[in-house]
């Protein structure tokens, strides 16, 4: 059988990847998977069962328990831990930080990259993340390395959702620490693929960000067609 097109969206946080994913899903009628609210439910459950997030042994015995369901949709996933819906819950700094944390054990991501190969066997989709274009999907037909700036992501990221009263300086703060954790983890860390395209959106506007990865797409999968939704 052969599979629909996977478009793999990779980069740290506040670089846009969600942005763009969500417009690919749209424009290409492509399922969208975030594969970041996974990592996001099990910090979740290991927060709810007090559990220490460097401990690996323990985490590893905590997931065989765990049931973590992502609902793609073109826009918007929703997240099920153990049944229960933690979409919004799992968008809170402690649940950011604690991602970034369990996602730094070999067993866990074993799990997760499991689930999200599963997820997207049958193509037709486009998945963002940290290790996409290197470890969970390696064939995908497009691979997007996204990156900016750390003072224009820590900027996007208060902008797009800092609660009211947050504080600029310490958001700017723990996305430098997510990224220093994610980019030098000894398993799987944030890197591009050899042979992705990147993309550096810290001087450019959304809208040519979009251009560009469109254009991409279309020259890659040939046999996908745009659903007509136009570019905001
Ligand atoms: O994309 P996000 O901010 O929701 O991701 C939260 C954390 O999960 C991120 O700091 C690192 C981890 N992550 C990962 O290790 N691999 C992925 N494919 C996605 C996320």
């Amino acid at each position: 059988m052969t599979r629909g097109p996977i478009i793999a969206i990779d980069g740290p946080a506040g670089a846009g990847k969600s942005t763009v994913a969500r417009h690919l899903a749209e424009h290409f009628g492509l399922l969208n998977l975030e594969t970041g609210a996974m990592y996001r439910a099990f910090a979740l459950k290991a927060i709810l069962s007090d559990q220490d997030f460097d401990d690996a042994e323990a985490l590893e015995r905590l997931a065989t328990g765990t049931a973590v369901t992502l609902k793609p949709a073109r826009a918007g996933n929703r997240v099920l831990l153990d049944g229960a819906d933690v979409t919004e819950r799992i968008r809170d700094s402690d649940v950011t930080q604690g991602a970034s944390r369990v996602s730094v054990h070999p067993a866990i991501r074993r799990w997760m990259v499991g689930l999200q190969q599963e997820l997207g066997r049958a193509g037709g989709v486009v998945m963002e993340g940290r290790d996409i274009g290197t470890v969970v999907f390696p064939d995908a037909d497009v691979k997007v390395f996204l990156d900016a700036s750390p003072e224009v992501r820590g900027q996007r990221r208060y902008e797009q959702n800092a609660p009211a009263g947050a504080d600029p300086t310490a958001i700017s703060r723990e996305l430098r620490e997510r990224d220093e954790r994610d980019r030098n983890r000894a398993n799987s860390p944030l890197q591009p693929a050899p042979d992705a395209v990147s993309i550096d959106s810290t001087a450019m506007p959304l809208q040519a960000v979009l251009a560009r990865i469109e254009d991409l797409v279309r020259a890659r999968c040939p046999g996908l067609k745009a659903t007509g939704t136009a570019r905001e």
